[in-house]
């Protein structure tokens, strides 16, 4: 795993947004999100505020904040790079075009690199099956890839 720094977090800020949801049912999932998009990423010490907060135990929150995809408890790099590893971009061809982004970006999926500018996730669907083999780099989604046009796509992000 790429070394990332350790960033101190505003905690005040933290603390304003889970009053801000405390006496709401489900308060858990709209505190989490916000508090990512403050801090960039879900580091211990915010989900211990999280959890005092709302009264819940810091096992439950660090729970919820692993199990979604969208949560992040390391910090992510500038842009993420999403591929979908499900069986129909398998078969167009998903496994070469993950091998020519590991090679290209130097760091295997589920890591971040060095420079802190790609984080590489695997997802199951990204819901553009039709032009497979897909990939999403932040909320913008290039399909029909093959390992050459995939480079290509993240010379646009360098
Ligand atoms: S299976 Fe790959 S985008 Fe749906």
């Amino acid at each position: 795993m790429a070394k990332q720094e350790k960033q101190a977090i505003d905690v005040d800020r933290v603390d304003k947004i889970v009053a801000r949801h405390a006496s709401r049912e489900g308060a858990l999932l709209p505190v989490l999100k916000e508090v990512q998009d403050l801090v960039g990423y879900l580091p211990e010490e915010a989900l211990k505020r999280v959890a005092l907060g709302l009264g819940l135990s810091l096992s439950r929150v660090y729970g919820v904040a692993t199990f979604y995809s969208l949560f992040y408890t390391t910090p992510k790099g500038k842009y993420v790079v999403r591929v979908c590893e499900s069986a129909p971009c398998h078969v167009q061809g998903a496994p070469e075009v993950i091998a020519a982004i590991e090679r290209e970006l130097g760091v295997p999926f589920g890591e971040t690199t060095p420079d802190g500018r790609f984080t590489l996730e695997m997802v199951s669907c990204l819901g553009v099956c039709g032009v497979a083999p897909a990939v999403m780099v932040e909320d913008r989604v290039y399909g029909n890839l093959t390992p050459e046009t995939v480079i290509a796509v993240l010379q646009e992000y360098r």
